[in-house]
């Protein structure tokens, strides 16, 4: 098992090209499946859960295939619609390949994608709403088995009772094929919904209203593949601009999207950091001492404070003057990184999805272990603005999302390796 070792109190300085979005490739991974075709996706990230979208789409007859940050698709056969539950549980967003496996073929058989250590994350909207749409779905034995009678989905009216990224990318994936039109109200209007949609448009899709509550998509009976450029990832942005709020210095991100960025950037603004941006590059320097964020930090849906930021920003607010309150609104156990920042000094309490951060004067070095993705993220940044050397275990977690973290560091002069 790998491990990151940290030597913290350096302080970071140096430019930094942004990797491509996670959130945004997984779903467009998914929707080659619908290209028939071959797909080309530039500033496709290095990551985990990338090469394990690639291994569903292989298992089922595509052709995947890597170099550097390019990815080649060729879906233009399909050999099976099972997705086995071994490779559903690699990665918890594998569920999105079902709209895109309906959508191609009209029948699947994926897996629940289970327990998650962002607490339960159920998948009720995903099966009412492809429900509508004319799927037949029954679970046995932890397999979901969907199938459309016609072989083709109907356009419906659909309403979420809650903006879910997920189950708008299930309906998405499954009504651009589908026979008439959908209509999604209370869409999710996160960027990663936007870029999926340009990617499924330049495939010949008729998709209007994303980025924004209500989305409508005209089916079309089959789409083709294209080359696309993946979006940069808004949150990797969000991690290394905390991460030198947190160490102090200054960094420039480039291949950045800026306005995605805002809502994240509005909140470290009040740290007393100073930001600039322009066109796709963001700029930060560092207050002598952060500032603790005087209003309540509450994540919500896109444009509010991302939930994925939450953990990153905490980290550096652990050392700010004064005291920071978060409110987490999307996932019930966001929290798990709050008791390895305890262990590293911080001051902390958590009161359901309230967490309450008493900024101290200094944090120190400890061994840690990863619980999760962004939680992970938030102990590297600990680490590096800490007093003294830490060990990050399960840095697998850290893997799934950003592409060579320990090289990144270097590259701002910190001291971070991987053994
Ligand atoms: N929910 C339900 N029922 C559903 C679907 C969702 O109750 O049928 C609940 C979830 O349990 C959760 C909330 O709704 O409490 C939000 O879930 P959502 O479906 O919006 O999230 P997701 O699609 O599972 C994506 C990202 C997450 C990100 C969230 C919110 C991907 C691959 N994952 O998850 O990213 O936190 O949207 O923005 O796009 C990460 O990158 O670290 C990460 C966790």
């Amino acid at each position: 098992m790998q491990k990151f070792i940290i030597e913290g109190g350096k302080s970071l300085r140096g430019e930094l090209p942004l990797q491509g979005s996670k959130n945004s490739s997984l779903p467009i991974m998914a929707a080659t499946l619908l290209s028939c075709g071959e797909s080309t996706l530039h500033s496709c990230p290095q990551l985990t859960d990338v090469y394990a979208a690639a291994r569903i789409l292989n298992c089922v007859g595509c052709k995947c295939s890597f170099s550097g940050n390019t990815a080649v698709i060729d879906s233009a056969v399909i050999e099976k619609t099972e997705i086995s539950e071994q490779l559903m549980r690699e990665m918890r967003s594998s569920i999105i390949f079902m709209g895109a496996m309906l959508g191609r073929a009209g029948e699947c058989v994926v897996s629940v994608p289970g327990g998650c250590e962002l607490g339960p994350r159920p998948i009720d909207m995903h099966l009412a709403a492809l429900g509508k749409m004319g799927v037949d779905i029954h679970e046995s034995g932890g397999r979901i088995i969907c199938r459309i009678a016609s072989g083709r989905a109907k356009g419906a009216k659909i309403s979420l009772a809650f903006p879910s990224v997920g189950a708008t990318e299930n309906i998405i994936l499954c009504a651009v094929t589908a026979d008439g039109e959908t209509v999604i109200n209370n869409a999710a209007r996160e960027p990663e919904i936007c870029d999926l949609c340009g990617f499924l448009r330049k495939c010949g899709a008729e998709i209007k209203g994303d980025g924004e509550s209500r989305i409508v998509i005209k089916g079309k009976k089959q789409l083709h593949g294209c080359e696309y450029k993946i979006m940069s990832d808004r949150i990797v942005a969000a991690t290394y601009l905390s991460m030198v709020a947190a160490a102090k210095g200054e960094i420039i991100l480039t291949n950045a999207c800026v306005p995605e960025t805002e809502p994240f950037l509005s909140v470290l603004e009040q740290t007393g950091c100073s930001i600039y941006m322009s066109d796709n590059r963001i700029y930060l320097r560092s207050g002598s001492r952060l500032k603790a964020v005087r209003e309540r930090i509450r994540t919500m849906p896109h444009p509010g404070f991302p939930t994925d930021a939450q953990a990153v920003l905490m980290a550096a607010l652990a050392a700010a003057d004064g005291t920071s309150i978060f409110e987490e609104n999307i996932f019930d156990c966001r929290y798990r990184h709050a008791d390895a920042l305890i262990k590293m000094g911080a001051d902390i309490q958590v009161l359901g999805k309230v967490a309450v951060v008493k900024g101290r004067e200094k944090l120190h070095g400890a061994n840690v272990q990863a619980t999760d993705l962004r939680g992970g993220a938030a102990m590297v940044i600990a680490a590096l603005s800490a007093e003294g050397a830490s060990e990050i275990t399960r840095i697998c977690h850290i893997d799934r999302g950003y592409e060579k973290m320990e090289y990144a560091v270097r590259l701002l002069g910190g001291e971070m390796r991987r053994v």
